[in-house]
């Protein structure tokens, strides 16, 4: 782990920040941080965890690239809680205070064949160095990329380059095709077979993927490192049921056979943190 206070706290230095996009009191943040040890390391599918200031709390985030040579990470955030409010709020030259990974098990990169990468919202940025990676090893990849509106579409152009095909969809049409991303998905294996969909975004959108791929047998894969408070298996935040056996999102995860995730379990220990979340926002906005 890296700490601010240490004599290497330079390389917690935020290089580089920019909104991706503004709207509708939404905003998605993107920064490039200088964590050389862990951009050395880090692997399609891996996180970090990092605490914006010493008294806040730890928030996991996917490695979205990586570049050894420059020693940088690039992370992307939604402001959704107190702090990746305060995380958008750093600027270039910023320092956070501590900065841990890589973490989670990295995504089992190999030849699958046809492969269908599901992004919803900002889980967008989850799935891109996964196609990047999926395509460098001889898949054919398809990208299905959705957010509400237009305005909160991310990184398109990055997904139409890291593979051979994306279908884009808005929720209210606004870009794209209409509609929700398991409409697309489902009309993709009516037509063809598929090796592997890998999905991630909103829990209640994953266990849709779900119930859409069951019926086909194709093999699912779902990253979960949004349910977790810690990252290092201390905490039991991302407890998760799969097949049956208790697991943890951080350390046995993040990735997990979505044909075999408890959903119902998973949809009710999150909205009791979703209502802990906004008390605390309601605190620190009071205070
Ligand atoms: S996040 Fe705490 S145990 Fe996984």
């Amino acid at each position: 782990m890296v700490k601010k206070g240490s004599n290497v706290e330079k390389f917690m230095k935020i290089i580089d920040k920019e909104f991706l996009m503004e709207s509708q009191g939404t905003r998605i943040v993107k920064l490039t941080i200088l964590v050389p040890d862990i951009a050395a390391k880090a692997k399609a599918g891996q996180f970090v965890v990092l605490m914006v200031k010493e008294e806040g709390e730890r928030i996991p985030l996917t490695v979205v690239k990586a570049d050894p040579v420059k020693g940088t990470v690039m992370l992307i955030a939604q402001e959704a809680g107190f702090t990746t409010k305060l995380l958008a709020q750093m600027n270039a030259g910023d320092f956070l205070y501590s900065v841990v990974g890589p973490l989670g098990h990295a995504t089992e990169i190999k030849k699958y064949g046809k492969v269908i990468l599901v992004g919803g919202g900002v889980g967008i940025a989850e799935i891109y160095p996964v196609a990047q990676a999926f395509k460098d090893a001889g898949n054919e990849v398809t990208a299905i990329i959705g957010s509400r509106t237009k305005e909160l579409l991310i990184l398109e152009r990055e997904l139409k380059e890291a593979s051979d095909a994306c279908v884009v969809l808005t929720d209210d049409g606004s870009y794209g095709r209409k509609g929700f991303v398991t409409q697309a998905l489902q009309e993709l294996l009516e037509k063809s077979k598929y090796d592997l969909v890998y999905a991630v975004g909103p829990i209640p959108m994953m266990r849709a993927v779900s119930l859409v791929t069951k019926p086909f047998g194709v093999l699912t894969l779902v990253s979960l490192n949004a349910i977790m408070v810690d990252g290092t298996g201390m905490c039991g935040g991302c407890r998760v049921s799969v097949a049956g056996k208790v697991k943890f999102s951080c350390v046995d995860g993040p990735e997990f056979d979505a044909s075999q995730v408890d959903w119902q379990e998973l949809l009710t220990r999150n909205s009791v943190y979703t209502e802990q979340e906004k008390h605390i926002c309601r605190l620190h906005n009071a205070g």
